[in-house]
């Protein structure tokens, strides 16, 4: 089947659109008010956008407190979900008032980052300090401005629990992260393989 997403005529129960563009990697965003208010929501428009220097984004879909947050401050961390935190990570994207603090709410510890003034979850496997480098609202293909705003951070600090190092490793699958499917799916990873470019030897 084919449908333009204009009309948007599926035909199914569901857009499966987050379902195709899957799995998504989740980025537990954790940031700080000007009022020192601490803020903490899940989010799977979230990726690693570069590494030279390291750089990751998130999309917020609405102007959502972790957007405000990052605007007034320009930091914000985010924290590695594991499936071990899967009820507190849904418990944290509940939406609360402003003022009121996910981390109290899903029962995490709010560490504050070495580097940057932003809470960041201290049970988690791996954490990003982050700096903002820009708040790009999209634009749709008329050049029309969309509710989407998209934050990009650099890495300035990365946080990792020494539990999760394994021969000199992120040993990924004891970390056992948990990704967004599309509906109300999740994942987590199948065995882990090695595969090496072409031509390449070590
Ligand atoms: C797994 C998961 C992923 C989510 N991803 C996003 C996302 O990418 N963008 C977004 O705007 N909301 C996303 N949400 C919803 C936000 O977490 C939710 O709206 C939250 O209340 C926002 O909190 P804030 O206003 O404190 O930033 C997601 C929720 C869950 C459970």
């Amino acid at each position: 089947m084919f449908y333009d997403t204009e009309s948007n005529a599926h035909g199914m129960a569901h857009d499966p659109f987050k379902a195709i563009v899957a799995p998504r990697p989740i980025g537990w965003i954790g940031s700080k008010g000007r009022d020192g208010s601490l803020n903490l929501s899940p989010y799977s428009f979230f990726n690693a956008v570069g590494d030279r220097p390291k750089m990751v984004m998130f999309s917020s879909s609405g102007r959502k407190d972790s957007l405000r947050n990052v605007e007034e401050t320009g930091v914000f961390t985010a924290s590695f979900v594991s499936r071990s935190l899967l009820d507190q990570m849904n418990a944290s994207s509940a939406a609360v008032p402003y003022e009121e603090d996910e981390f109290a709410l899903a029962g995490l510890t709010a560490a504050m980052g070495q580097l940057v003034d932003a809470p960041y979850v201290g049970q988690a496997a791996a954490a990003l300090e982050c700096r903002v480098t820009k708040v790009l609202t999209l634009q749709d293909m008329e050049g029309n401005a969309t509710d989407s705003h998209v934050v990009f951070g650099q890495v300035v600090g990365i946080h990792v629990a020494d539990a999760m190092i394994r021969d000199g490793r992120f040993d990924l699958a004891f970390a056992d992260p948990i990704m967004r499917l599309g509906y109300m799916d999740y994942a987590g990873i199948g065995p882990v393989f090695e595969l090496k470019r072409p031509g390449q030897r070590s």
